[in-house]
This record gives C-alpha cells, structure tokens and sequence, in this order.
C-alpha cells in the first residue's frame, strides 16, 4: 500500500507539498472543540497497513498537544504500519535543565511524551543549545531539516553586502550556516537574560559592520527582546539600516509592535503561519520526507 500524509487542519499547504514530494494521498484530519473543551479528532481516510505521515502543528503546545496524540493514537489504532511526525516547530527545546531547584525539565519531559508514540520525527532546527542533539531527548531516529539555504536565498536576493549576526552564542549554529551558504562574514554577539524580557547584549566591534548591512538570525522570535536589543547593540556600533530573520515565528504579545519598530525587514519562516512569514522551508521538508519514505 502506498504511504499517507495526514495533517493538523493548520497545516494543510505543508501537507500537501509533502504528498505531492512523495506521490501519496493525502488529507487533513477534522477537529474541533467539543463544548467542554476537549478535543475531537477524526481521520477521514484509511491508515491501516500503510507509512503514515503526520503533519503535526506544535506551535502554542499546550493547545495543539492533545490533538496531536489523539490524532496519532488514531492513526495506530486504526492500522498504520508506521507513523513519522513533521514537527516543524519542536516546542518547550529552551528549558533543557532545571535552572532552579524544583523545575520541570520540560524539553526532556515533551520529548518523551512524542518518543513513546511515533517511529521517527522530522523537525526543523530544533533549539539544542546544552544538549548536542535530539538523539540526547529522542530513542526514535530524529533528523533535523537545516533553514540555513532558504534563509540565504532570501538575504542574497535582498540585501547588499550582508554580514550575518548571531544575537547570542546559541545562534552561531544558524548564523553561521547561513553566512557559510551566502560566503559572507558573520558575528556573533553575547547575550545575557535575566527575565523573560531583560536582555542585555554586549560584544561585536564596528570594524565587522564598515561597508556591510547587518541582518540578524536566530532560531526563536518570542518576546523579540533579544532582537530588539541586538540591534540597539549595532546602532551604537554605526550599523543605519537593519533586517532579521527568525526561523520560527513564535511572537509573543508585543513582538511583532516591537521589531517592525526596529528593523527595516522583519522576517521568518514558514515553520508557524505568521505575517512575516517569508521564506519557505516546505520544499526542504517535502524533500527530507520524501527520502526518508524511500529509505
Ligand atoms: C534563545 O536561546 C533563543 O535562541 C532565542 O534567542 C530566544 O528564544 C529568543 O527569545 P526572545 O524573542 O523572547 O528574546
């Protein structure tokens, strides 16, 4: 039998680019609330004996969670030979240690939930910050899909002698994949957090800046702060204009206001439907499920 993608009802144009990748049928599963609040779930297709693809919305976790094992349990009770989860944004990565006595270890403990329910997951630039890969959360075979290419192509076709700038020493990993794809120079700044809106950035001299446009890159756009602050860091070091792109457009209350304030070009990807989104990673997605079914 040929494989199956089905998706979360948000993620229907990624589940189709996956189908049409994979040459397979697809669907998205129907879902609502019941008046309670809890969650239907039906899948309007037939899973049984085939590789299933489900393409998960894990953006505001703790409302798309629940769908997300039920569509899954569905989906195994119904037959499915296997199941593959397309996460493309991994939620709760950032709080990968108890910081304070007493602190849930969330990235290992939601990890764990989607470890014991699927046979492998696709996810794309997943937060490793103190931990050196999925394998250190995930039993199951867990591959990471890279936005550093799109990404490149977007600041290539827009700016101008661009220097990519890591706000923080975790997003050295993207910034300097993406100026590795586009052979320009990158820097990183260093960061400090002190609350979930204090940010403080230092380092990065004017030198790395003369004749170069700035663009910011990191992983997670949340509160914006730390690209907000970032960029105060450039202005005082003589960078005028200013773009940044985040890979997963999370945008707490506030974010957007705050950097379309700052910066030229607000950008992301298209792992979390937002405004901003800009670039695509689903040709990238498509293309990792469509090796993975082969294999
Ligand atoms: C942190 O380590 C991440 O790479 C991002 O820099 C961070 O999550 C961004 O959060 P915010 O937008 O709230 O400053």
């Amino acid at each position: 039998m040929s494989s199956l993608i089905v998706g979360a009802p948000s993620q229907a144009s990624l589940t189709a680019a996956i189908a049409a990748q994979c040459h397979a049928e697809h669907c998205v599963v129907e879902q609502r609330r019941f008046p309670d609040g809890e969650t239907y779930i039906r899948v309007p297709a037939d899973p049984a004996d085939r590789d299933v693809v489900y393409v998960a919305e894990l953006a505001r976790p703790d409302q798309h969670l629940i769908g997300t094992l039920l569509a899954i349990a569905t989906l195994r009770d119904m037959g499915a030979r296997s199941v593959t989860l397309v996460a493309p944004y991994l939620p709760y990565m950032r709080q990968d240690r108890r910081f304070r006595d007493g602190e849930a270890i969330s990235a290992r403990y939601v990890a764990n939930l989607l470890d014991q329910h699927v046979d492998q997951l696709i996810t794309v630039d997943p937060h490793l910050h103190r931990l050196g890969g999925l394998d250190e959360l995930f039993t199951i075979p867990a591959h990471r899909v890279a936005a550093a290419p799109a990404i490149a192509t977007w600041i290539a076709n827009t700016v101008q002698n661009p220097v990519v700038v890591g706000p923080d020493a975790e997003s050295a990993q993207w910034a300097n994949a993406v100026a590795e794809a586009l052979r320009a120079p990158s820097v990183v700044l260093t960061k400090e957090r002190s609350g979930d809106h204090e940010v403080a950035v230092t380092g990065g001299h004017a030198d790395a800046l003369k004749e170069h446009t700035p663009v910011l890159v990191d992983d997670i756009i949340s509160s914006g702060m730390t690209l907000v602050r970032a960029a105060e860091r450039l202005r005082r070091l003589g960078a005028a204009e200013l773009h940044c792109v985040g890979v997963h457009a999370v945008f707490a209350a506030g974010a957007a206001e705050r950097l379309n304030e700052t910066f030229h070009h607000v950008v992301s990807c298209d792992t979390i439907a937002h405004d901003s989104n800009a670039i695509s990673v689903h040709a990238l997605v498509a293309a990792r499920c469509a090796e993975l079914l082969t294999t």
